[in-house]
């Protein structure tokens, strides 16, 4: 039984040149954390931000930061993003050929530990890594830009690794990104989600506080 709905903004689809005011906003309007999208250019098709901009944004909120690292070799920038603030830090399976490692080496840099997956990737490597996590993030789109239409197939992936994560009694996120919106969030809560990401949701509207309040409904 899911009962607490957490929502993170992403800020992808907010106003860049006024960033911070944005943050505010949301957090202001009921935001649980903000969701921050890391791309390279190279896992995805689109490049964004990294450390720098996350430091500085760190200054005008208490929110937990919820970073989703779209890039290769991740690795390599664990200690930077410990050391910009974020509290969750997810990478992307695809990405990892040592997961539980990486997994291990950003708890060990004092942050929360997330696995994302494409829409086509399978979650069976996921059963050998459900102790080293506290996030599960079911990619509903390709990830790389924001305002994409939810793929309806990963419908029963979400399902899929609520099972799982119910199964292991332990206290783990299920986190959906991508074209999540007043019309869609049912159906992804309904199959097991309780951590929803929105971007233009949210940013796109004028009224941030009931664009959540109705993502949360
Ligand atoms: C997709 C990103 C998402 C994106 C979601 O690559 O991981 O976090 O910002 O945007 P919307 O909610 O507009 O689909
Ligand atoms: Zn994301």
């Amino acid at each position: 039984m899911i009962s607490d709905i957490k929502v993170a903004p992403s800020i992808l689809a907010a106003d860049f040149s006024r960033l911070g005011e944005e943050i505010i906003a949301v957090e202001k309007a009921g935001a649980d954390m903000i969701h921050l999208d890391v791309m390279d250019g190279h896992f995805v098709p689109n490049i964004t931000f990294g450390p720098v901009v996350i430091k500085s944004i760190r200054k005008v909120t208490n929110l937990p930061f919820d970073s989703h690292l779209m890039i290769e070799n991740p690795e390599k920038y664990i200690g930077d993003v410990a050391d910009a603030g974020v509290d969750i830090l997810t990478v992307q399976m695809e990405t990892c050929v040592h997961l539980q490692k990486v997994l291990s080496q950003i708890h060990e840099c004092g942050m929360k530990a997330g696995v994302a997956m494409n829409p086509h990737t399978p979650t069976e490597f996921l059963e050998y890594v459900m102790e080293d996590l506290e996030l599960i993030l079911v990619l509903t789109v390709n990830p790389g830009f924001g305002g994409q239409k939810l793929v309806k197939s990963v419908v029963p992936k979400i399902r899929k690794v609520r099972e799982m994560i119910d199964r292991s009694g332990r206290d783990i996120y299920l986190e959906v990104d991508g074209g999540i919106n007043s019309k869609t969030c049912k159906t992804v809560i309904e199959a097991g989600a309780n951590l929803l990401v929105a971007g233009s949701a949210i940013f796109g509207t004028k009224n941030y506080k009931s664009a959540i309040e109705d993502l949360r409904k």
